[in-house]
């Protein structure tokens, strides 16, 4: 592979794609996308999200310090990018997309219904960067869609048909898995077993 030379840049690609919702204090909701956003530590569970200050978000969850993140499944495309392109300064994106709300078990901002997985989280820390700012939050509960669960409760992620974002465009995640973790390193099962 001959590769060509760019200049440092934040080209990590794809990243998921999500939906966060947040509330202010006066317990206004929005809504908005992001695709910077990361796992950071198993125990707690952490994650990161890069924001920049300009953005309503930034504001409700500096104030109240929680958020959700929610999953959206590839028929959302439209309304991930519409989030994405509109702030909640100028338009209720929940209303205008008819976003349906739940209620959240921990914290205040509400889950998207119609999003297959919502992570409820708590802000722990902000560090400024530059254009964006690190958000550290720690995910206290988790909500997954009862149909992407099998009968040994191992959740199929797989089936939740999500998306995910690559260099200014949305793409499908396959359904089918190349690998299993560990897989490179397994041990082939005998397959004829001694009587
Ligand atoms: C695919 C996609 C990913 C985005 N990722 C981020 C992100 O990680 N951080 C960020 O600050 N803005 C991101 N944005 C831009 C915000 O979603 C956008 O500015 C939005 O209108 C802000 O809404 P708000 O002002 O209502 O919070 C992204 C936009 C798109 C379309």
């Amino acid at each position: 592979m001959t590769k060509v030379l760019f200049k440092g840049s934040a080209m990590l690609n794809p990243v998921p794609v999500a939906l966060i919702t947040s509330i202010n204090k006066e317990g206004t909701a929005n809504v908005f996308t992001v695709g910077w956003i990361g796992t950071a530590c198993t125990k707690p569970p952490m994650i990161t999200v890069a924001i920049r200050p300009e953005r309503l978000s930034y504001e409700y969850i500096k104030e109240t310090k929680e958020f959700v993140v929610n999953l959206p499944a590839k028929s959302l495309v439209k309304e991930v990018d519409y989030c994405g392109v509109r702030s909640g300064k100028v338009v209720d994106k929940i209303n205008k997309l008819n976003f349906t709300l739940e209620k959240s078990e921990m914290v205040n901002s509400p889950i998207i219904k119609e999003c297959p997985i919502a992570l409820e989280c708590k802000l722990k820390e902000i560090i400024p960067l530059g254009t964006h700012d690190l958000f550290l939050a720690e995910i206290i509960s988790v909500h997954v869609e009862e149909e992407l669960i099998d009968k040994n409760g191992k959740i199929h992620f797989e089936k939740a048909n999500l998306m995910c974002y690559s260099h200014g465009e949305y793409f499908p995640i396959p359904e089918k898995s190349i690998g299993k973790f560990g897989f490179s390193v397994q041990k082939k099962k005998t397959k004829t077993r001694r009587k």
